[in-house]
């Protein structure tokens, strides 16, 4: 495993894999890596002859400085869970090596109406942050796959969209969600809970699953009112559960023939958690 921490040095290094004919994976992070990082690296390692893993904490995408100041940060615990794991490169860039000294310039790239929605409303900007990241990654690594979390669901949507506009020879591959035993979405974000809330965050999935699984069987009403009313009762505040068509997005009102996706985002705390469940059409 080798550690790069220039853009210069990483890019020598991928031009000679390639000379070599390598296949390269590419997991981007920002790091407290957990089980669903790694579910990314072997799938990775599983199509690829080499995985490039990146962990960077990025400042344009997050919205609130507290959040952005909060977030865990654990670099040496990370490079030692990734220990023997067969990762070839890992990329630790500063902020002034992936943006420059001065402004943090975006990305001016049109999503179609994919980031107005969910994310998008509550995190005004989050989304010029992620795809001005990734574009610069993808441009940098030009890697034959890229692996996403289905957890991010809007932001999979998003980074698909743009690598089919702008890195077409790029294959997004999204990984499934990883959940601890009880049914919370595995997320970096989980260690800033108290022990308290921890127990609590289960609501999220019970509310999805109960969702999954009383899908067609009740009125479409009725299914996202009960779902929204769990969360009054509760020590969560509900931002969004929007029942959404698994690929345009948008918010649907009435069961289709459509294949779907129920989201939620929700605070609990000082935390705000995000997950979702894919319904059948
Ligand atoms: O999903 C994440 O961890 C981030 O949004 C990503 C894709 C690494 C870009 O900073």
């Amino acid at each position: 495993m080798t550690l790069f921490r220039t853009v210069a040095e990483l890019r020598s290094y991928i031009d000679q894999a390639r000379k070599d004919g390598k296949k390269t994976g590419f997991v981007p992070t920002m790091g407290a890596l957990h089980a669903g990082h790694l579910s990314l690296i072997s799938q990775s390692q599983a199509e690829n002859d080499i995985t490039v893993l990146s962990i960077f904490v990025n400042p344009t995408q997050f919205n609130e400085s507290t959040d952005f100041s909060n977030y865990p940060r654990t670099e040496v615990q990370d490079l030692k869970l990734i220990d023997g794991l067969n990762v070839q490169a890992v990329f630790l860039p500063t902020t002034q090596e992936m943006y420059g000294a001065g402004n943090k310039n975006l990305l001016d790239f049109s999503l179609n109406g994919l980031d107005t929605v969910m994310e998008g409303s509550y995190r005004a900007g989050h989304f010029d942050g992620v795809i001005t990241i990734v574009d610069k990654f993808l441009t940098i690594i030009q890697p034959d796959a890229a692996y996403f979390g289905l957890k991010d669901y809007q932001q999979l949507a998003i980074v698909r969209y743009l690598a089919e506009k702008r890195h077409p020879s790029v294959r997004i591959v999204a990984c499934p969600i990883i959940r601890e035993v009880d049914g919370l979405a595995m997320s970096s974000r989980n260690v800033l809970l108290t022990s308290e809330e921890r127990v609590k965050a289960v609501l999220i999935s019970k509310v999805l699953f109960g969702i999954r699984d009383t899908w067609k069987n009740r009125s479409f009403e009725d299914i996202v009112n009960e779902a929204r009313a769990a969360f009054l009762h509760s020590d969560f505040e509900l931002e969004y559960l929007e029942i959404s068509d698994a690929y345009t997005l948008h918010p649907l009102s009435d069961y289709s023939n459509k294949a779907a996706v129920v989201c939620v985002a929700a605070r609990i705390g000082k935390v705000r958690l995000i997950d979702n469940c894919e319904l059948p059409a």
